[in-house]
């Protein structure tokens, strides 16, 4: 039986369409070769063009419209001309927050044929899988801007650490440390965020009797940033807060071959709403339109969407064949070293699949 999967696609700016053509390349492919998955895609044109011409990122019933969908791929957001907070705030962040897409998860692995600029690391070194808050903490969105154009004038950005928020990606973390076999680490800084960090370790702690199985670390986030470079193979899963996250997953790009590799799964883990796929990158306009763009990052985030709709077999599958095009200098776009265009790229990924 064929089973009909809608996925919304948010393109959006710069590179983001470029790369979103291929992974779509990809998943076309993947239905073809089996007779089991089908996919009905259906674009919006949200974004930063969009926003210059309706005054706003998506329209007003962008949320509801989306609701309806099986699973989101989104390829960038943010562009020069529209301020940065508006864009991401409009769009990809109210996504997150709004379908409570409080999971995201960024594998940092490194494959074999990948740059990587720490001169003793080898493949299996560097194998994590980033598990960041992704609802709440420094991005809530919650502060003030007092008395502007003052001599008065004070700013105040709230982090925003709930319970409930806390104990549910830390949960999930354990329960992926276990399933996975892998170490925990927790990354805070409770040194010197008194009240939000103090109250993560405490959960940490807390959570982690239900799981005295899995090994687990607690680190500084400097000290991990310093640990990411230094001793990479110390990590497995890790788990941390919405800021910290997405600094050492950039940190992480930059260790596994960089930014057009690395993926980001936005989940509900509890399917009320859909989830969203996107690479971690972001529109690039320094190579926008010029057709160069590494689509391996959004290709990894459409192997992530397969896992997640349940066809794991695809989503390793799909990593293997990047793996194996990084063996092949001849189908690389210009930041891994190669010449292709992004879609020779995307058209050589897809005739590996079988
Ligand atoms: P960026 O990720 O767009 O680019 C950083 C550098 O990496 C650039 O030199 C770029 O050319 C390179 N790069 C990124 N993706 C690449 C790819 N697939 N292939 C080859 N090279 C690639 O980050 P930035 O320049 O800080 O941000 C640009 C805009 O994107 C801003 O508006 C920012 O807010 C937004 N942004 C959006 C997202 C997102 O939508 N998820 C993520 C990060 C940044
Ligand atoms: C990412 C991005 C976003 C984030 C920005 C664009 C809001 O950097 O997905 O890593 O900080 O989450
Ligand atoms: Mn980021």
């Amino acid at each position: 039986m064929t089973q009909t999967y809608r996925i919304a696609l948010i393109p959006g700016d710069g590179i983001g369409p470029e790369v979103i053509d291929e992974a779509v390349r990809v998943l076309n492919r993947v239905a073809e070769l089996d007779d089991r998955i089908a996919f009905e895609f259906t674009t919006f044109p949200w974004g930063c063009e969009y926003y210059l011409k309706h005054g706003e990122m998506m329209p007003e019933d962008g949320m509801e419209t989306l609701k309806g969908f099986d699973a989101i791929l989104l390829g960038a957001v943010g562009y020069p001309g529209v301020p940065d907070h508006i864009s991401l705030r409009g769009l990809l962040l109210r996504i997150r927050h709004d379908f409570d897409e409080y999971v995201n998860l960024r594998p940092v692995k490194l494959l074999k044929g990948a740059p990587c600029p720490l001169k003793d690391a080898k493949v299996g070194d560097i194998d994590m899988i980033f598990i960041r808050e992704n609802s709440e903490g420094e991005y809530a969105g919650s502060g003030a801007w007092l008395y502007p154009d003052t001599d008065q004038e004070v700013v105040i950005q709230n982090g925003v650490f709930s319970r409930k928020g806390c104990e549910r990606i830390i949960r999930y973390a354990y329960e992926l440390a276990r399933k996975e076999k892998k170490s925990l680490t927790s990354v805070s800084k409770g040194n010197a965020l008194n009240y939000s960090m103090v109250f993560w370790d405490q959960i940490f702690k807390e959570v982690g009797k239900d799981y005295p199985d899995v090994e687990t670390y607690s680190l500084l986030v400097d000290a991990a940033s310093m640990f990411m470079v230094k001793k990479p193979e110390r990590f497995g899963v890790v788990v941390t807060s919405n800021l910290f996250g997405d600094i050492l997953t950039d940190l992480g790009a930059a260790i596994a071959g960089g930014m057009g590799l690395a993926a980001s799964a936005n989940l509900n883990p509890e399917k009320k709403f859909p989830s969203m796929f996107e690479p971690i990158h972001g529109s690039a306009p320094d190579i926008a339109g010029k057709g160069i763009a590494n689509p391996l990052a959004s290709i990894w985030a459409a192997s992530q969407l397969l896992d997640f709709l349940g066809y794991e077999e695809w989503g390793t599958k799909i990593v293997d064949a990047i793996e194996a095009l990084l063996g092949d200098k001849a189908s690389l776009t210009p930041d891994l070293g190669g010449t292709a265009s992004t879609s020779d790229c995307g058209k050589a990924l897809a005739s590996l699949l079988k």
